[in-house]
Order: structure tokens, then sequence, then C-alpha cells
């Protein structure tokens, strides 16, 4: 299993100055990451949830700060889309943060992994279909491109691999539970949006 990649976010070199393109290669970058939950064992698995934890606690938050806002302003019918996601983001954080006080080999993990699998994949394509076709469409470069450098900061704290060097383990410990990383996600996000107070 230690020849198993997860392409890294970047790694297309598809400049990221679109937030529609982004999302979307995040979207992948989480598939990547539940197969790679899924195919490993032990100290593996254990860091790969790890930064899936990390990576769908990031990427959700920042949509909720960038990007559902400005559907829910711009799009036709975009309150009601924007209720339905955020619903879905809230079940899907309420199962992260049960699974994370969950060891990895625990017999209950992977059913529990597969069934926030199904429903976070479920949301991912409820999004592209309902609100990031739109966004693209009925929105300006600019506006992608200053949505996407907000993404981007959040995006930082997230790597969807292990950093070469560093014991990954203690190194993911250190930034504490996924609450105080979705708030730490925040001010990183407003602060790129010019909107930190
Ligand atoms: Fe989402
Ligand atoms: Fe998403």
């Amino acid at each position: 299993m230690s020849d198993l990649r997860t392409p890294q976010a970047g790694d297309d070199r598809a400049p990221d100055t679109d937030v529609v393109s982004l999302l979307m290669r995040q979207h992948g970058d989480i598939r990547n990451l539940f197969d790679e939950v899924e195919a490993t064992k032990g100290d593996e698995r254990r860091d790969a949830f790890r930064r899936l934890v990390r990576l769908l606690a990031v990427h959700e938050t920042a949509e909720e700060e960038v990007v559902h806002p400005f559907a829910r302003r711009g799009l036709p019918g975009g309150r009601q889309v924007v209720e339905d996601r955020l619903a879905e983001e809230k079940a899907a954080k309420e199962s992260l943060a049960a699974l994370d006080g969950l060891d990895t080999d625990d017999p209950t993990f992977m059913p529990r992994l597969l069934k926030l699998r199904a429903d976070v994949q479920a949301h991912a394509r409820a999004e592209e279909r309902y609100e990031f076709a739109h966004i693209r469409r009925s929105t300006d470069i600019t506006e992608l491109a200053s949505m996407a450098k907000a993404v981007k900061a959040a995006e930082a704290m997230a790597p969807t691999r292990p950093r070469p060097g560093v014991e990954s383990a203690a190194a993911n410990m250190a930034l504490g539970p996924v609450a105080a990383l979705m708030d730490r996600t925040k001010d990183a996000v407003r602060k790129a949006m010019g909107k930190d107070g």
C-alpha cells in the first residue's frame, strides 16, 4: 500500500484562479483520500484519515464562507439551494466529528466511513449541479479569482499528502480538533477576503 499516491492539490498545474475549478479539484482530492483510507490499515489509515478530516473541514468551511453567501445572493432560487447544501454540510460535519473520535481500526469505523462518503459525494454532486455551474455562468473572472484566493488561503491548512520529513501524526495532532480547525479556517478566509475586522 505504500505506493499509494494521492494526487495533491495543484498536481494538474491548472492555475487556481477560478473558484469553481478549485473547488471541483478539491472534490476530487476528497474522493482520493476516501479511497486511500479504504485501501490502507493501521498507521497509514490513521494518517490518511487525518488528512481527509482536515481537507473536508477546510473545504466545507471555505464553501460556507465564500461560495454559499455569493450563491444565496446571486443565483435564481439561490436561497433554497444554499439552505439545502448547508443542511447537508451540517450533517456531514456531525458525522465527521463523531468519526474523528473513533479509532480507525474500530470495527464500526469502516461502515460509518462509507456512509459518510456516500453523503459527502451526493452533496458534492448537488453543489456542482445546482451551484457551481450557475456561478461560473454568471460571474466574471475577477470575482471568480478573488473567491479562489480566499479558498486557497483555507486550503493551505490541509495538505493532502504527508509532509516529507515531518512526523505527520504529530503535526496533525498539533492542529487540534475539527472545530478548532474550522475556526482557524474561517479566520484565514476572512483575512484573505479583507473581512478580518
Ligand atoms: Fe459543501
Ligand atoms: Fe464542496
